[in-house]
């Protein structure tokens, strides 16, 4: 595990999207990971403009999300479909067949589970992007998780609901379970990109990279990678 600390949180955008951008010139059928949420928001900003000024292009790109809520509508507000949709696929050329995320509102979740297992075993990720939740989780995968797990339906914990809330006009409106990849799907990956920022991920931050890894939390599992690369702020990193 390389763990790279920049000054703040637009030079760790900048870090994260020059490695995708990298690989993105070096390999236009690339398959990408992706995640969601606020920490990949700068990079995502980045790579739209280099899109736009011709730099890269998402053309021949294939792309598959981490996760997504159970029983929320992929056109409503705070779906990651909704938030992939804003935040990169509609400011790039990409075409929206080759994008992937599981479908929280399948009428049989565990067939659901199977196909986005296989689909990533069909299509694995030469970079998967992933952001840390300030209990350690990576994906949805809560603390507890086996490092085993596949795709999955997770009952989300108070602190996750606590900390997504901030996306909804009130708590009670946050979904109580979500589908996301598992860990052995997120460690297939070729290479991982762990991002955080800002102080709430500090602690998460130390347990990840100084303690031995352990399903207490999630995000350790990353220290048994062959090829992971952390870009954290500095406010990430004070307990370093
Ligand atoms: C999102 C995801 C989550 C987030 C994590 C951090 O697809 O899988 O693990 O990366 O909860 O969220 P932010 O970036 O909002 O602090």
């Amino acid at each position: 595990m390389k763990v790279i600390i920049k000054e703040n949180y637009e030079e760790m955008s900048a870090a994260a999207a020059g490695l995708i951008s990298d690989e993105i010139k070096r390999n236009k059928k690339t398959t990408l990971g992706f995640a969601t949420g606020s920490t990949p928001i700068g990079t995502y900003k980045i790579l739209a403009q280099m899109c736009k000024k011709g730099e890269i292009s998402f053309k021949g790109i294939k792309t598959v999300n981490l996760d997504e809520y159970v029983g929320l509508d992929k056109t409503s507000d705070q779906s990651y479909v909704t938030f992939m949709s804003q935040n990169l696929f509609d400011l790039v050329d990409i075409d929206k067949a080759n994008t992937n995320l599981p479908n929280g509102c399948a009428k049989n979740l565990e067939k659901e589970c199977q196909r986005y297992t296989s689909l990533l075993q069909a299509n694995k990720q030469d970079i998967q992007l992933l952001g840390l939740g300030s209990n350690g989780h990576v994906g949805f995968n809560e603390p507890g998780t086996s490092f085993d797990s596949h795709t999955h339906i997770v009952d989300l914990t108070e602190s996750t609901i606590n900390d997504n809330s901030r996306l909804f006009e009130d708590k009670s409106q946050v979904p109580k379970q979500a589908i996301t990849m598992g860990i052995a799907d997120i460690m297939n990956a070729k290479m991982v990109i762990l991002l955080a920022s800002g102080k709430a991920k500090a602690n998460a931050i130390y347990k990840m990279v100084k303690e031995p890894a352990s399903e207490s939390c999630p995000a350790s599992v990353l220290q048994n990678h062959p090829n992971c690369v952390v870009i954290i702020d500095k406010e990430a990193a004070k307990n370093l």
